[in-house]
This record gives structure tokens, C-alpha cells and sequence, in this order.
């Protein structure tokens, strides 16, 4: 199977090179399964229904989300209508939408997607650990699963490689999004799981985070009020990760960092071309 996550789209630089990008990268690498971290897909903050059924439609089966899921109010009522969109699984009890899903490749293998956040230097919430095991507990990997995808949203690189480490063998890909800076960490871990602590982002890297560069200066020179952050107005390129996983297993094979487009060194698998 062939699985190619990307990690958070921010504002319109992140969703042209998405929607410019995938479809042709969809056929030339044969992709099975597609997920993309959509949080930041609405001007940087959020992502509307209409932004949601524009990165659908460019190929991604699956879209997570993270902190930033509930920013465009709207996405508490679509959320409901739409399965393929992902807010963090431990999110309180009553938060509108769910954290995981089950998709069908077009060979009719099953993923299960699940999306977390982290709690290190992030708002409070329920023990990323224990919803992790619950899930995996429920869904198996090999018996009610042929591919496990975990989007772990969070700061800290340690609870990244720590929840990667602690559910190795039982997924395929833990992926780490929400830093929008690639790491070089990319690897399968000795019991099978691929891992990266950060995807990176698919927006313009030619900013801080994805946003205009000026205000983000401001606000570490200042600690005066100052004007919103807007989404950079550049060219944006994709970055993520892709995965070959065993079809036998549901274990990663094969790793490669994915880097298409401008500002930041291009990447892609050599063993798919
Ligand atoms: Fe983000
Ligand atoms: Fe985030």
C-alpha cells in the first residue's frame, strides 16, 4: 500500500499547492491512501466546508486537524455531515465531530485514521496515551485493520517520539503535525512503525509558520497589541511524508520524505519513480 500524509495546509499558498500538486503525484505514484492535516487551511486558522470539499476533491481521502479545528465556527456543524474530516480524538466528551475514521482503498483495504493532540505546552486535555490505546485496542492492526495512520498533533518532539515508540508494531505511520517545520527524523522504528516527529507544513515557506513575516517579527520585538496574523501570500509547497507499507503486515517498508516546491529543499521517494 501506498500512503502519502502532508501536513498542515495553511491559507491559500498551502491549498494551491495541494490542489495543484496531488492530483498528478495521486496518479504518478500509483497513491492508495492520501491524508493531509487541513487546521490551518482557512487563512491559516481553521478550515471551512468549502475549503474541506476543495482538498477532498485534490485527493486526500482523509483530512485531521488539531488546536486550531474549531476556528472557522462552521466546522462545528460540518464536521458532523462530513466523515472524512478529523478533530482530535481526545477532545472532550460532547465536542462536535470525531477522531477517527475508517476508509476504503480503492483495492478495498481498510485504514484506520486517527488524529490526537499532544498536552506538552498545549492546552489541557485527555491523555493522548490512554485514547491511543483505546483505539488501537478497538481496531487492530492485521485483524480490523490493514494500515494504521496516527496524526499526532502536537508541540513537543519528546511526546511525539514517545507515543510513536510506545504504539510501535501496532501502526504504520505516527506522524507528528502542528510545528509546520519538516523534521529529518523520518524512519521505521525497530517493531515496524513509520515515524517523523514533523511533517511540515504545504503552505508558503518563505514566512514564519506559514504567516506574513512582519507581525510575527513585531510580536517578538513588542509587546504591544498589534494587527492579526494573515497567511503568507507566497508560492507554497507540499511537505510530508510518504510510506510504503507491507500488505501483509500493515507495517512500513519504506520511508521518504516528501518536499515539492519553492523555499525549501525539494524531496520525494526514489523507490515510487
Ligand atoms: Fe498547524
Ligand atoms: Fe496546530
Amino acid at each position: 500500500m501506498r500512503l502519502l500524509f502532508l501536513g498542515d495546509i495553511v491559507g491559500r499558498p498551502g491549498r494551491n499547492a495541494v490542489s495543484e500538486r496531488l492530483p498528478a503525484l495521486r496518479e504518478r505514484w500509483r497513491l492508495d491512501c492520501v491524508v493531509i492535516n487541513g487546521e490551518n487551511a482557512a487563512g491559516g486558522f481553521g478550515i471551512t466546508e468549502a475549503i474541506c470539499d476543495e482538498v477532498l476533491s485534490a485527493g486526500a481521502d482523509v483530512i485531521t486537524l488539531g488546536n486550531h479545528a474549531f476556528d472557522q465556527r462552521e466546522a462545528l456543524v460540518f464536521i458532523e455531515r462530513q466523515p472524512r474530516l478529523l478533530r482530535p480524538v481526545n477532545f472532550p466528551p460532547g465536542t462536535p465531530g470525531r477522531g477517527v475514521t475508517m476508509m476504503e482503498t480503492r483495492n478495498g483495504a481498510r485504514v484506520l485514521v486517527v488524529n490526537v493532540i499532544g498536552r506538552l505546552f498545549m492546552d489541557a486535555l485527555d491523555d493522548p496515551f490512554a485514547a491511543i490505546d483505546r483505539e488501537l485496542d478497538a481496531c487492530p492492526l492485521g485483524q480490523a485493520a490493514d494500515a494504521i495512520v496516527i496524526d499526532v498533533h502536537a508541540e513537543a518532539t519528546s511526546e511525539k517520539q514517545a507515543l510513536a515508540y510506545y504504539v510501535d508494531g501496532r501502526a504504520s505511520l505516527v506522524v507528528g503535525t502542528h510545528t509546520h517545520a519538516p523534521t529529518a527524523d523520518h524512519r521505521i522504528l525497530p517493531s515496524g512503525t513509520a515515524f517523523q516527529s514533523d511533517a511540515g507544513m504545504c503552505g508558503d515557506y518563505d514566512s514564519v509558520l506559514g504567516m506574513s513575516k512582519d507581525e510575527p517579527i513585531r510580536r517578538f520585538l513588542q509587546k504591544t497589541p498589534g494587527s492579526r496574523l494573515e497567511a503568507s501570500s507566497g508560492e507554497g509547497a507540499l511537505s510530508g511524508l510518504a510510506v510504503e507499507i507491507d500488505d501483509r503486515t500493515g507495517l512500513a517498508a519504506r520511508v521518504a520524505a516528501v518536499r515539492l516546491g519553492p523555499n525549501i529543499e525539494e524531496s520525494w521517494p526514489r523507490f515510487w519513480d
